[in-house]
C-alpha cells in the first residue's frame, strides 16, 4: 500500500526549500517591491501578473487566479504527482523522503508496471544478443561507435527469426514488442536490428527503435508504436543520458536520429538529442528549454532540411521566454551531424555550431528570400508574413530587436501605422504593474496580516464569539487563529498547507497575494490589532441590533440573551 509522507516532512521540506528558486530556473523572475515577478507560465499575458512571494513561500497569479506552493507549482509546471513533487524538492535540499511504513508508495504510473518491467528484460536480452553477434559488433565498429558509448546508450541486439522473445505474451503485445495476427498467432515485431532503448526521464525503457543491419531490409528504421506509456510527440531520445552524462549544460544540440545522438557522444559531444522520426513540436522543445536555455537545432542544408528548421521555427516562437536561445545550424548538402563530425570533428562541429544562425537571422534570411522589400509591395508583403510569428513571440525585448532588424532590412521607419500591421499597438510605457482593485475588509486584512506573520495570533484570544456573527469570511480568519494556537511558532508556508485540498484553499492564496498599504513594518501589530476591534465592533453592532429587533417585535428574550442585553448596552 502507499505509505504516506509524514506531515511534519512536508513542513520541513516546505520550510528548507525557496520557491523563488525553484519557480526562477523554470520561469525568470525579477524582483518588485517585495515580492517577484513574471509572465504567469499558465496563461498567455504581456504584462506580468504572476508574483512569488519569498516571505509566504507561495505563488500566485492576478491574472488567472492560478496559484500555490513550491509542490503545487511543480505539480502544475512540471505535470508531476504530488509524490513526485515532493521527491524533487526534497532532491533540491538533500533530504530523503520518510514514507510512513517505511515504504515508498505506487508511483504515479497507473499499472504500467509490467509494461517498463517487460521492456527493461527486452532490453537486457538485446544486450546480450548483441555481445553474441560478430555481424551486429562488426556494423557498430565500421560505423565508429566504440563500446563504451554503445554501453552509454545500451545498445543491443534484436537477432533473425519471429519469435524470440519470452514473456507475457499480453504485456508484450500492449508494450508493442509482439504483433499479434487475427488467427491468434504472434511474432517479434524488431528483427535482425540494432536497438536503441528510448528511455524517460527517469531512465525507465519505454519503447525501442530499430535500425537495419542488412540494408536489403527495410524499413530502414522502425519504431515502437505508440503504447500507454510511449508517445512520440512528447519524447526525445537520449534526453535521459544526456542528464546523467553532464552536469552544467550549456546547449542542447537537437538532432534528426538515434545516430547523430550517438556519434556526436562518440565525438565527445554528449549533449545531442533526437526527435523520434517526426517533427519536433513545442511540447519537445519546452522540455528541451527546461533543460538547456540555448537550443541548436541541426539539419541537413538541402530542402527537406529547410523545411524542417522553419517547422522547429514556429514550434519554438512561443517558447522564447527570457534567456532563451534558438539557434540553426545547416549543414552541408549531404550531410548529418554524424557524418559531418566523423569529417570535420569536434572543434570544428562546435565552432560551425557556435557560428549557426540565431532564429532572428533564420527568420529574416527566410522571409526576405520571399519578398522583395525594395519595392514597397515587397515591404507590406514582409510585414503581413511577418505578423502571424511576430506576434507569437512572449519576450518584448526580442520584439524590439526584431523591430529594429525591421527597420534596417526594409530602410522604414516604423510608425503606427506600420506597428499596426505587425499587431503590435502602441508599446506602453516601462511595464507598469497594475494589479486588480484590492477591496480591504478587516477579515481580509486580519487574514493577509496573519498569512504574513503567524505570531500576531499569539496574544490574541481565540475569539470564538465572533462565530456567531455573519460577518463574511469570520469562519476562515478563525480556523486560522485556530491553527497557529495549536502549533505556536507555525510559518507561514505550513500555515497555508494546512489548507491544502480544503474548500477555501484559492481563497486564502488569493488573499495572502494582496498587498495592503504598509508605511512601515513595525506597524503590522498595530493593524492587526486595528482589524480586531474592527471586528469586535462590528459583532457587537450586530448584536445589538438582533436584540433590538427581537424586543421591538414583541418576543422574550432568553436568560442568556437577557444577560448579553445588559453587557452590550453597558459596556460600549
Ligand atoms: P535518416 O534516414 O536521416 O537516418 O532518418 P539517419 O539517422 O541518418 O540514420 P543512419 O545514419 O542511416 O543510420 C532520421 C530519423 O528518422 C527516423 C529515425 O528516427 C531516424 O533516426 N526514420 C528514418 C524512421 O523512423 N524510419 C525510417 O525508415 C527512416
Ligand atoms: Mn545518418
Amino acid at each position: 500500500m502507499a505509505g504516506k509522507i509524514p506531515r511534519a516532512f512536508i513542513d520541513d521540506l516546505l520550510n528548507r526549500i525557496d520557491i523563488v528558486e525553484v519557480v526562477d530556473t523554470r520561469v525568470p523572475l525579477k524582483k518588485k517591491g517585495k515580492e517577484f515577478w513574471a509572465c504567469c507560465p499558465f496563461h498567455n499575458e504581456k504584462s506580468a501578473s504572476f508574483s512569488v512571494s519569498q516571505n509566504k513561500q507561495f505563488y500566485h497569479c492576478f491574472g488567472c487566479q492560478q496559484s500555490g506552493n513550491a509542490i503545487g507549482f511543480l505539480m502544475d509546471y512540471e505535470h508531476m504527482e504530488f509524490v513526485e513533487a515532493v521527491e524533487s524538492l526534497a532532491q533540491m535540499a538533500g533530504l530523503e523522503v520518510p514514507y510512513e511504513q517505511g515504504q515508498a508508495p505506487a508511483r504515479s504510473d497507473h499499472g504500467h508496471e509490467p509494461m517498463y518491467n517487460v521492456l527493461q528484460l527486452c532490453s537486457d536480452y538485446y544486450l546480450t544478443q548483441l555481445k553474441q553477434n560478430q555481424v551486429a559488433i562488426d556494423y557498430l565498429r565500421q560505423r565508429g561507435i566504440s563500446g563504451e558509448i554503445a554501453r552509454d546508450y545500451a545498445i543491443g541486439f534484436a537477432p533473425p527469426g519471429w519469435s524470440n522473445l519470452s514473456g507475457d505474451r499480453k504485456t508484450l503485445s500492449e508494450a508493442g514488442m509482439i504483433i499479434e495476427k487475427d488467427d491468434g498467432q504472434h511474432y517479434d515485431r524488431f528483427r535482425n536490428r540494432l536497438m536503441f532503448p528510448i528511455r524517460d526521464r527517469r531512465g525507465r525503457t519505454i519503447a525501442f527503435g530499430g535500425r537495419v543491419i542488412d540494408p536489403q531490409d527495410n524499413p530502414k528504421y522502425l519504431n515502437s508504436p505508440e503504447t500507454p506509456i510511449f508517445h512520440k510527440g512528447s519524447e526525445i531520445y537520449g534526453l535521459f543520458e544526456l542528464k546523467k552524462a553532464v552536469q552544467k549544460i550549456e546547449q542542447i544540440y537537437v538532432t534528426e536520429g538515434y545516430m547523430d545522438v550517438i556519434a556526436l557522444a562518440q565525438y565527445g559531444v554528449k549533449t545531442a538529442v533526437a526527435t523520434l522520426g517526426t517533427a519536433i513540436n513545442n511540447t519537445q522543445i519546452e522540455k528541451l528549454f527546461r533543460v538547456s536555455k540555448t537550443l541548436i537545432f541541426c539539419f541537413d542544408g538541402d530542402n527537406a532540411g529547410k523545411k524542417a528548421a522553419w517547422r522547429s521555427l514556429e514550434e519554438s516562437l512561443v517558447s522564447l521566454k527570457e534567456g532563451r536561445l534558438a539557434k540553426f545550424l545547416f549543414l552541408p548538402e549531404g550531410h548529418d551531424p554524424d557524418t559531418y563530425i566523423q569529417a570535420h570533428g569536434k572543434d570544428h562541429f562546435q565552432q560551425q555550431a557556435q557560428e549557426s544562425s540565431t532564429l532572428t537571422e533564420f527568420l529574416f534570411q527566410t522571409l526576405l528570400s520571399q519578398c522583395n522589400v525594395r519595392s514597397l509591395e515587397g515591404k507590406s508583403q514582409f510585414l503581413d508574413r511577418l505578423r502571424p510569428y511576430f506576434s507569437q513571440i512572449p519576450l518584448q525585448s526580442l520584439k524590439d530587436q526584431i523591430l529594429g532588424e525591421v527597420e534596417r532590412q526594409l530602410s522604414v521607419k516604423l510608425d503606427n501605422r506600420l506597428l499596426k500591421i505587425l499587431g503590435e499597438t502602441k508599446t506602453l510605457p516601462a511595464e507598469k504593474l497594475k494589479l486588480p482593485e484590492q477591496h480591504w475588509t478587516p477579515t481580509r486584512l486580519a487574514i493577509n496580516l496573519l498569512l504574513q506573520k503567524p505570531s500576531l495570533a499569539d496574544h490574541t484570544g481565540t475569539h470564538h464569539d465572533l462565530a456567531d456573527s455573519d460577518i463574511p469570511g469570520i469562519n476562515l480568519l478563525l480556523q486560522l487563529l485556530d491553527f497557529i494556537h495549536e502549533e505556536p511558532g507555525i510559518s507561514p508556508q505550513n500555515l497555508l498547507d494546512r489548507f491544502r485540498g480544503n474548500e477555501h484553499e484559492r481563497h486564502l492564496y488569493k488573499l495572502a497575494a494582496m498587498q495592503p498599504a504598509m508605511d512601515d513594518k513595525d506597524s503590522i501589530e498595530l493593524m492587526f490589532e486595528n482589524c480586531l476591534q474592527q471586528l469586535q465592533k462590528q459583532y457587537i453592532h450586530g448584536r445589538r441590533k438582533l436584540l433590538i429587533e427581537k424586543l421591538q417585535s414583541g418576543a422574550d428574550l432568553s436568560e442568556i440573551e437577557k444577560q448579553e442585553h445588559k453587557l452590550l448596552f453597558t459596556k460600549h
